[in-house]
């Protein structure tokens, strides 16, 4: 459930017309709602109680730091996998005791950053890493507590890209050498074990891959402990995936999620981490886009919108399908008709959908990409030179910008020339 709906004919996000911000703000434009948030933060803590827990928002989904500080607020973690990260969610307000810190490359700068500024944990991915972590946090004369993340070696069944659970990704440790990499985790002076990570990959749409790989934790978690580690924690990544079509997609629950972790888990006496982006981020955000052109082609009809891949990349990078919807609501029993929805963007790949069936659109009219909170301005780039685009925050009847779109002056201002090239063009 989310909170865009029509009300008398006009698309809203929460209290706010869409037009408004539109008007307001220009397109194309990301509008979040932060009622749609709190409710997926709430599913998730609701689902894990009463084990302890902690849901780490995983920060890539979406950065900006309006939506952290929404989160933080209620009393979210945060996933992070770079310093970039860390700093958004240290500026959002979260405290370090409520950050992890994940990635499958971390250097040591970002490991001094995390140390330096506080760190729940660092999820480590590699013996060489585990080595660095260890010095690094040695030199600071500190102790960094770490999770191993183990590779289970289960399919999670999603988008080849985006699984990350198979002895063929370049996640994790193999499970099979994780006692031993405890074992010399225990010697180093840097390091202090506090449990064990896992992510399997994301936008998944069954619940038996989980299973599997929370199996297969819940009998590492007890030799580790027979060998004398300190278990306390399971981080068991994120990954649950969101109905993107309204019609026929129904992904489990976070309830049902909830109760799986706890039939499998919930006898270790561990505090569980959980690390969702795209739950609670996807189904809380729409990009709204402006119709440019409608153009009559030789085989087929488009419309040209002035959103393109560099605001929007999952149907490019991935063939994702993202619902698209007219703004304002057509009548009852207005006919539809296959439209190729593009961007415009100098390449055949800025197709958001292939003969999709839309009512009849004119320049000018309003169409809300749905589901696009999560991996939509995080993705974003300039290609084309196209400024990136901005980002609003909704609360009730109220919105505000939360990232502005850059002027072109702003823009142009970044690059610099050499001294070799001073003076005029010529
Ligand atoms: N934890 C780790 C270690 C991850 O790598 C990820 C996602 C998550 C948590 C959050 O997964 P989620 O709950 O959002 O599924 N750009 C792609 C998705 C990439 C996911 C990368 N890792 C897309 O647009 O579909």
């Amino acid at each position: 459930m989310d909170h865009f709906l029509y009300r008398d004919g006009v698309l809203h996000a929460e209290d706010v017309p869409l037009p408004e911000i539109a008007a307001a703000v220009g397109t194309p434009v990301y509008v979040y709602s932060t009622a749609t948030l709190a409710r997926h933060y709430r599913l998730f803590a609701e689902a894990l109680a009463p084990l302890p827990h902690l849901v780490c928002f995983a920060v890539k989904a979406n950065s900006n730091v309006a939506v952290l500080r929404t989160l933080g607020d209620l009393g979210a973690g945060m996933d992070v996998v770079s310093g970039g990260e860390y700093l958004r969610a240290k500026a959002a307000g979260v405290p370090g005791s409520r950050i992890v810190y994940s990635g499958v490359g971390k250097t040591v700068a970002e490991m001094r950053l995390a140390l330096g500024g506080g760190v729940r944990q660092v999820n480590v991915e590699s013996e060489a890493e585990l080595r660095q972590l260890s010095a690094v946090a040695a030199g600071m004369g500190l102790r960094a507590p770490i999770a191993l993340r183990v590779n289970p070696d289960v399919d999670a069944g999603s988008h080849d890209k985006i699984s990350t659970g198979r002895k063929t990704d370049k996640f994790g440790v193999p499970i099979s050498r994780a006692r031993a990499i405890y074992a010399e985790a225990a010697t180093l002076p840097g390091i202090e074990v506090v449990g064990i990570d896992m992510h399997i990959g994301s936008q998944l749409t069954e619940l038996a891959p989980f299973e599997a790989a929370y199996r297969k934790l819940a009998d590492l978690a007890a030799v580790l402990r027979a060998d004398g580690h300190r278990i306390a924690r399971l981080d068991l990544g994120g990954g649950l995936g969101i109905p993107y079509a309204q019609t026929n997609e129904a992904p489990p629950l976070p309830s049902d999620y909830g109760a799986m972790v706890k039939r499998v888990l919930g006898h270790l006496d561990c505090e569980i981490e959980i690390e969702p982006g795209r739950l609670i981020c996807g189904n809380a955000g729409v990009l709204v886009a402006s119709v440019i052109y409608e153009k009559h082609g030789e085989d087929r009809d488009f419309l040209i919108v002035d959103a393109a891949m560099n605001d929007l990349v999952r149907p490019a990078m991935y063939g994702a399908h993202h619902d698209i919807v007219p703004v304002i609501e057509p009548a009852p029993g207005t006919a539809r008709a296959p439209v190729d929805v593009v961007g415009p963007v100098c390449e055949s790949g800025d197709t958001f959908a292939r003969q999709r069936p839309l009512p009849p659109l004119g320049a000018g009219a309003l169409v809300a990409f749905r589901s696009a909170g999560a991996y939509g301005a995080v993705m974003a780039s300039e290609y084309n030179s196209r400024p990136l685009v901005p980002e609003v925050l909704v609360s009730g009847g109220d919105f505000a910008v939360v990232r502005a779109r850059p002027s072109f002056d702003e823009m142009l201002a970044r690059d610099t020339l050499p001294p070799w090239m001073s003076g005029e063009a010529g």
